[in-house]
């Protein structure tokens, strides 16, 4: 089976309808949906552009609102230029690996293991070949095992930090190396960081940091705002490479939801540190309960350095689907299996900690498990 056939199950929604389905009260870990709130500027914004009509009902520029393309590379230290509002993440990762694919410079796509089941869905649909690179039991990416599994052939290299599944946070020296051999081999990175507003360790380095005409990076408001409804992200792309992207994201989508990115710019400005740091309070806290019952559960697990998702381990509980459909119909928690994120957490499940519940659904699986 080809990745992309793979993923023409959709894995993750079967699943979340099964839990939706399922007979009694079920703690929905499966989706990486936010349930807390997004800033006021966006439910501000949306009456305030509700009120415009008129030429502001119509098309925007398709490359995204000029204003917001602006705010967000003033923010990042990067050109207006270089910046393309994205359908979210998902809508610049595929136009980064569009990018990498169209420059003629090999086929293949090196991925981690365990991996966001989405890239290799798009490699297979762009017609790359995905390779996989092994990282620690930490989830760290150690670049020399990217180095060794480097060749000609290579035309794009994607990391996702802080990551999901595995909550690692790759730290500056990484992301260098990655850039350097990304450089060495005439390919691209691609570093997607949806997940930055959430980093617990302090060590998170954009890949924007490092200046280079090989590198893309890819993020979005979904997660930072809590509006995955909205669809608005962005890829920042270098010269060389812009233009194109933006043609194909023409092509594609004409352009992208005019009032969402309406809302996201007044929420961008009316927005101040305390929105963000106080959702990553609650995260860590979401943390500390969660990962605290686990162990009390007698599970092994990770503890995110950034994200919100804990991989946990249960003695004899492979994270195959047929296992996490048992837990929501005999623990009434759901949670992804490992499975569905490569072969290296096929014995683990994924919890997202998007309801405040985190205690209870860990006092559900302790019960399950004794
Ligand atoms: C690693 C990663 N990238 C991209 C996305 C998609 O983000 P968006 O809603 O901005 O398309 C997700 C969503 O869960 C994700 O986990």
């Amino acid at each position: 089976m080809t990745d992309t056939q793979a993923y023409e199950k959709p894995l993750f929604f079967h699943l979340m309808q099964y839990a939706r389905g399922a007979e009694g009260d079920v703690i929905d870990m499966v989706s990486g949906d936010p349930d807390w709130d997004a800033p006021p500027g966006i439910a501000d914004g949306l009456r305030e552009y509700a009120t415009l009509g008129g030429a502001d009902f119509q098309y925007p520029p398709s490359e995204g609102l000029a204003d917001l393309r602006a705010e967000i590379a003033a923010r990042q230290s990067v050109g207006s230029e270089n910046v393309i509002v994205t359908n979210g993440a998902g809508e610049a990762n595929y136009l980064a690996m569009a990018a990498a694919l169209d420059r003629d410079a090999g086929d293949e796509v090196l991925l981690t293991d365990p991996v966001y089941p989405y890239y290799p869905g798009k490699v297979g649909l762009l017609g790359g070949e995905s390779t996989y690179v092994p990282v620690d039991t930490d989830g760290s990416l150690d670049p020399s095992r990217v180095r060794e599994r480097a060749s000609d052939d290579m035309a794009l290299i994607v990391t996702n930090s802080p990551n999901n599944p595995t909550g690692a946070v790759y730290d500056e020296e990484t992301m260098r190396a990655l850039v350097a051999i990304a450089e060495e081999h005439d390919a691209l990175l691609m570093s997607d960081e949806v997940y930055s507003e959430f980093d617990f360790s302090g060590s998170f380095e954009s890949a924007l940091s490092i200046d280079s005409a090989h590198r893309v990076v890819t993020n979005s408001f979904s997660k930072s705002m809590g509006i995955t409804g909205f669809r608005v992200g962005y890829g920042v792309f270098p010269d060389e490479l812009v233009e194109k992207a933006k043609t194909r994201h023409m092509l594609v989508n004409v352009t992208g939801s005019r009032p969402a990115q309406y809302a996201v710019l007044r929420a961008l400005r009316g927005t101040d540190e305390t929105y963000y740091e106080n959702t990553k309070e609650i995260l860590a806290e979401r943390v500390e309960t969660f990962t605290e019952g686990l162990r009390r559960a007698g599970a092994e697990f990770t503890r995110p350095d950034g994200g919100f998702y804990v991989l946990a381990r249960f003695p004899d509980f492979p994270g195959t689907m047929a296992n996490a459909k048992r837990l929501i119909d005999e623990a009434g928690v759901a949670g992804s299996p490992g499975e569905i994120f490569g072969s290296a957490r096929a014995d683990w499940l994924r919890f997202a900690l998007v309801t405040p519940k985190v205690e209870e659904a860990a006092e559900r699986l302790t019960t399950f498990f004794e």
